[in-house]
């Protein structure tokens, strides 16, 4: 079982291969899936802003490509900055997007793990209370 520090290690490694001329703000994610592997992937923006997506939809996605069961993830904003004094600010610019949450839904078991660099682990069932299902 690879530990949360080993999972953000390779989520920090992802963000560095980032696409994101527009915000500048570079983000990787790995998952860990149930074979051990780990899928990382990062930011991909467009000039068109909207068909942007995020490294932890990369990762997902990635991974469910590769025939893989993911079970738990880990993100790495790696320009965020901590320079403000207001704890929340500082983790509100390392928390995964709600469009990633509802994927994350779909993609991870509900209880799954969700390693956050510079905030902590959450479950994931925090992250997305009464999230939306079809089933
Ligand atoms: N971004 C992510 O990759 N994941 C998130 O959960 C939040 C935002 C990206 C999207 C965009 O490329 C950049 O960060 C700034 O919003």
């Amino acid at each position: 079982m690879k530990s949360a520090d080993a999972l953000l290690s390779a989520a920090r490694e992802a963000a560095k291969a980032a696409h994101c001329p527009y915000s500048n703000f570079r983000v990787g994610a790995a998952v860990l899936c149930a074979d051990g592997s780990v899928v990382d992937g990062c930011n991909v923006e467009n000039a068109s802003y909207g068909l942007s997506i995020c490294a932890e939809r990369v990762a997902l996605t990635s991974a469910l490509a590769q025939g893989k069961r993911p079970t738990s993830l880990a993100v790495s904003c790696i320009d965020a900055s901590d320079e403000t004094d207001d704890q929340a600010d500082t983790a509100a610019l390392r928390m995964p997007c709600g469009a990633c949450r509802q994927v994350m839904l779909e993609l991870l078991p509900s209880d799954a793990a969700i390693h956050i660099d510079g905030v902590g682990s959450r479950n994931l069932s925090a992250l997305i209370p009464q999230g939306f299902r079809l089933s």
